[in-house]
């Protein structure tokens, strides 16, 4: 039963004490009561309400109604009272919200022995990862890493390079071009880069010699795809420049990466051959690493090798004069300078390395294929 205020019959010091006791004792009890929001507005306008609350009546029948000699004593009575029923009230809310945040903060705790999310960690692709191969073999040689864009022009990816606009070596390389580039000069016309080369220059125009860089990177290329062609893949240029570069350094570099790449037991070969851009150029077979250069596994034919005993695996040369001619300006003097250029593709090593039988297996993103490069 909610608390009602009593009319006094007395208003002695005495009988206000024991009805403020009384009060207190129910104002106790009610609050301990409350236990949720809608409760809580009962029983704060029960108290407070200005209408009829008991604070209300407390001064119609406590005050007002006190005898003059009384009122003093009332007034502080029910002065105390008003505070005590505040406080009693601020303190019920305060218990409401607190145990309400207790909730909260219970059901948002960690159970730390739920098992944890099991995050699935990726595979290198095999061809970044043979990418890396050679790039650290060369990294310790003494090498850096430069980089290009692979929507190239005209300019870099075939005129700085010696071919002359008609050059019958640019069909060599069945590019793709950008559309929409007949009203821009010739050397302006984007297309996509058929390799790495054209970084040489590049690189050439923004740092002076000497210079040893390496330069990986997407290609593409008009061949439709099959089993050892792509339109896109993958290759890594190389390019030395200093006062006196030779062949010899050539062939002691390349024989060097070749060994560190395939194996100490496998010898180089250079053969004549050409490349606008370097004067003499060789294309290196290196020795097949599958059969060990015999020819054969077992009674079987070895077939990455053909039978020969020997793969063939870049292309090379001195890098042509006519090449430095154009970043002569920056110290490429060609009556000064001499270097050599290599460049090789990373997925036809990727493929030898890792015995894969069809390039498109790298393009494809099926995830039995690469995780059991893991
Ligand atoms: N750019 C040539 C190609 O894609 C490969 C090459 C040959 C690069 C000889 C060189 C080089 O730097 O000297 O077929």
């Amino acid at each position: 039963m909610a608390y009602t205020v009593p009319k006094l019959k007395e208003f002695s010091p005495a009988a206000l004490e024991k009805a403020a006791e009384k009060l207190l004792s129910a104002l106790e009890a009610e609050a301990s009561a409350v236990q949720d929001e809608a409760a809580y507005k009962t029983f704060r306008d029960h108290w407070m309400g200005r209408k009829n609350g008991v604070l209300t009546q407390l001064n119609d029948l406590w005050l007002k109604a006190a005898p003059k000699d009384a009122k003093r004593d009332a007034g502080q009575r029910v002065n105390q009272l008003k505070g005590r029923v505040e406080q009693a009230i601020d303190a019920t809310l305060q218990r409401l919200q607190g145990g309400a945040s207790d909730a909260r903060l219970a059901a948002e705790r960690v159970d730390i022995t739920l098992p944890g999310n099991q995050r699935k960690i990726g595979a290198e692709h095999p061809v970044i990862k043979t990418m890396h191969e050679i790039i650290s073999v060369f990294r310790n040689l003494g090498y850096s890493v430069e980089e290009g864009p692979v929507i190239e022009s005209d300019y870099y990816n075939f005129e700085a390079l010696n071919f002359p606009p008609n050059h019958p070596a640019r069909d060599t390389q069945d590019t793709l071009f950008i559309a929409n580039q007949d009203a821009k000069p010739a050397r302006e016309r984007l297309l996509l880069r058929t390799h790495t080369s054209p970084v040489q220059i590049r690189t050439m125009e923004k740092l002076a010699p000497p210079l040893r860089i390496v330069i990986p990177g997407k290609v593409h290329r008009n061949d439709p795809p099959d089993a050892s062609h792509s339109p896109m893949f993958h290759q890594i240029e190389g390019l030395a420049v200093d006062t006196d570069i030779t062949f010899g350094d050539l062939k002691g570099t390349i024989d060097h990466a070749m060994k560190a790449l395939f194996g100490s037991s496998v010898k180089t070969h250079f053969r004549p051959s050409f490349f606008p851009f370097t004067e003499p150029s060789a294309e290196v077979m290196v020795s097949c690493f599958i059969c060990g250069g015999s020819g054969k596994r077992g009674s079987e034919p070895c077939r990455p090798c053909k039978q020969s005993g020997w793969i063939e695996i870049l292309g090379c040369g001195m890098v042509d004069p006519n090449v430095f001619e154009f970043v002569k300006h920056n110290g490429y003097d060609p009556k000064k300078v001499s270097g050599f250029a290599f460049g090789m593709g990373i997925d036809r090593v990727a493929i030898l390395k890792y015995g894969v039988d069809d390039i498109q297996l790298f393009f494809q993103g099926d995830v039995r294929f690469l995780q059991q490069f893991r």
